[in-house]
């Protein structure tokens, strides 16, 4: 094994889990996990990551539920800094990307004003395990020719996005954190010009045992969700490559 990733004190590692299977942890992460003093880990951190801390680590469960934030982001923050000045190798463990709906930036931003060393391990985003286990290709020469993520967290009720830009046709379109608000998805997507037949999939649980793939349209995706009870973690998938799932499975039990 080659030494120079072994955890110096004092730092912090920001580490992407990936989406839930725990084989698709980076080898830089699993390394990096093994030897830190402290990891502070999210709720999405996939079953059995956490094994591989060492015995005597200290293991930090930060939270972060949709509406149960165990410890508010200020306090995130501050627990990195305070751990990292106490002279510990510290692991800040995320699933999927940190960098990617994962507030990463900002917990580097107060790392950084507050003189801690860090550096980043990147993860596989849920969008790209869902896609891999859900088997359609989030681009493809015959379907989308470019791919989009956004955040479908509904704020004061609404989502604030660019609806003239995501109805466009011949990409796909990915909203993490959008099942709460699948209703004003699926109306805002056609009433800026995509067809209310236009394939549309949610994917819950995306990469592990019991991953959920559903494929509907953008008309009928709002029914079906509340018929199949679907909760987070999911995500919604807009874009004829979802149709591709029939076909290319590999992964869900059919
Ligand atoms: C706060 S965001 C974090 C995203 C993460 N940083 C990433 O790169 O995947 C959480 C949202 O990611 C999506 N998500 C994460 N893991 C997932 C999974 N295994 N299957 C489906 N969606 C997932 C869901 O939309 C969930 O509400």
């Amino acid at each position: 094994m080659e030494t120079q990733y072994t955890p110096r004190a004092g730092t912090v590692w920001l580490i992407g889990a990936g989406p839930g299977d725990p084989e698709l942890l980076t080898v830089k992460a699993a390394r990096l996990i093994a030897q830190a003093d402290a990891v502070v880990f999210d709720h999405l951190v996939g079953n059995g990551i956490m094994d591989l801390a060492r015995a005597d680590a200290r293991r930090i469960y930060a939270g972060k539920e949709a509406s149960n934030h165990t410890l508010p982001q200020e306090s995130i923050n501050r627990l990195l800094v305070d751990l990292a000045r106490e002279g510990l190798s510290v692991v800040r463990l995320k699933g999927g990307d940190p960098f990617i709906f994962g507030r990463g930036g900002e917990e580097l931003e107060t790392l950084a004003a507050s003189g801690i060393p860090f550096e980043v391990v990147p993860g596989v985003t849920a969008a790209a395990g869902c896609a891999a286990y859900s088997a359609f290709p989030l681009t493809h020469r015959d379907h989308a020719q470019s791919v989009t993520f956004v955040t479908g967290h509904l704020k004061d009720g609404t989502v604030n996005l660019d609806w003239p830009a995501l109805a466009r046709p011949g990409q796909t379109v990915v909203f993490y954190m959008g099942i709460g608000a699948a209703d004003e998805i699926c109306r805002q997507m056609i009433e800026h010009g995509l067809p209310a037949q236009t394939p549309a999939a949610v994917v819950r649980n995306g990469t592990l045992p019991t991953q959920q793939t559903l494929v509907a349209t953008l008309g009928t995706l709002p029914q079906r969700i509340a018929e199949s009870g679907i909760t987070p973690p999911a995500l919604i998938v807009v874009g004829s490559v979802v149709n591709l799932h029939s076909r290319l499975n590999w992964f869900e039990q059919k």
